[in-house]
């Protein structure tokens, strides 16, 4: 089996979910996944209507429910806005995969971007990086996974039937990347705010994990992927040989989002076919 099966185990039936970053990558392979599974799906995305409108088609031809909503993850109103759709359209909200992200302050997501200020400081070791591209990937990676977060803990304790929260780390939380301090810092950092939402709301019942991709093909990685070369020396790389696939991650979500991972909170989950099991 190359990588997760579409299968559906029912496992959220009725229950309603926000997923940011869900316009693309595995943030989009989550909402259909989900919705395939019975979830009703709000579908975040930046400014992103073109391909977060394919996104919610894509969820309910697999048998869900879904709304776009346009967020930017690093503006506390819009995220409130977000996770309030998940109420006033759906009447409730039980899950969240926080998922938006970018690998530098230049990133575009399906875009392959070059020069500066595109590459918003990639490649830039610290001595050398603008302190406004440092403050923009922190912004939307770590502050924007708080900011999330909170929006639907607030509903969900409200609600009072508990919740689960998946945030969206990188191997990169802990193997350092030489130009990649800003990327690095904000992953690693998303995995302690994890871990102290953990216990900051287990007694709602609420389980916040974390799922942390080793390399996959998404817009995200389409420097890399799209040169034959390239693509190939970084498969050669992964013990498991291969790539990972939105799939691999959207599927490791969703087992900790789901009952089945019910005594599981405050962890860190790594999909990564292997290649940072030494770090
Ligand atoms: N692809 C990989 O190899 C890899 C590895 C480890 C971790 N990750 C992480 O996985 C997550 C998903 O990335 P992906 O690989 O699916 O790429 P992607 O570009 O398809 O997804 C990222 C999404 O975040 C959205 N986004 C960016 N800034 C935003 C903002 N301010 N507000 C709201 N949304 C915003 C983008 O529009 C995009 O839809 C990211 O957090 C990324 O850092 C990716």
């Amino acid at each position: 089996m190359p990588f997760p099966p579409e299968t559906s185990l029912n496992r959220f039936d009725g229950k309603v979910a926000v997923v940011t970053g869900g316009a693309s990558g595995m943030g989009r392979e989550a909402a259909i996944r989900l919705g395939r599974e019975g979830a009703s799906v709000i579908v975040a995305g930046l400014a992103d209507d073109e391909r977060g409108a394919e996104t919610v088609s894509l969820v309910e031809a697999a048998g869900g429910q879904s709304l776009y909503v346009g967020v930017d993850v690093t503006r506390e109103a819009e995220c409130e806005a977000m996770a309030q759709a998940a109420i006033d359209n759906f009447g409730r909200l039980d899950l969240c995969i926080a998922a938006a992200g970018i690998s530098h302050a230049g990133y575009v997501s399906g875009e392959v971007t070059e020069g500066e200020p595109l590459l918003g400081g990639r490649g830039r070791h610290v001595l050398d990086k603008p302190v406004e591209y440092w403050e923009k990937v922190l912004a939307v990676n770590l502050t924007g996974v708080m900011l999330t977060n909170r929006a639907v803990a607030r509903r969900m304790i409200d609600q009072g039937q508990g919740g689960s929260i998946v945030n969206i780390s990188s191997g990169a939380a802990k193997a350092p990347i030489r130009g990649m301090a800003d990327y690095c810092v904000s992953k690693t950092g998303v995995w302690m705010l994890t871990r102290v939402l953990a216990l900051e709301l287990a007694a709602h019942q609420i389980r916040v994990n974390t799922v942390a991709p080793g390399l996959i093909d998404t817009p995200m990685t389409l420097a890399v992927t799209s040169d034959e070369e390239r693509r190939q020396r970084r498969i050669e790389a992964i013990p498991l040989n291969r790539l990972g696939e939105p799939a691999d991650i959207a599927e490791s979500a969703l087992f900790l989002l789901s009952d089945q991972a019910s005594y599981i909170t405050g962890q860190i989950l790594h999909p990564d076919g292997g290649i940072f099991v030494g770090s």
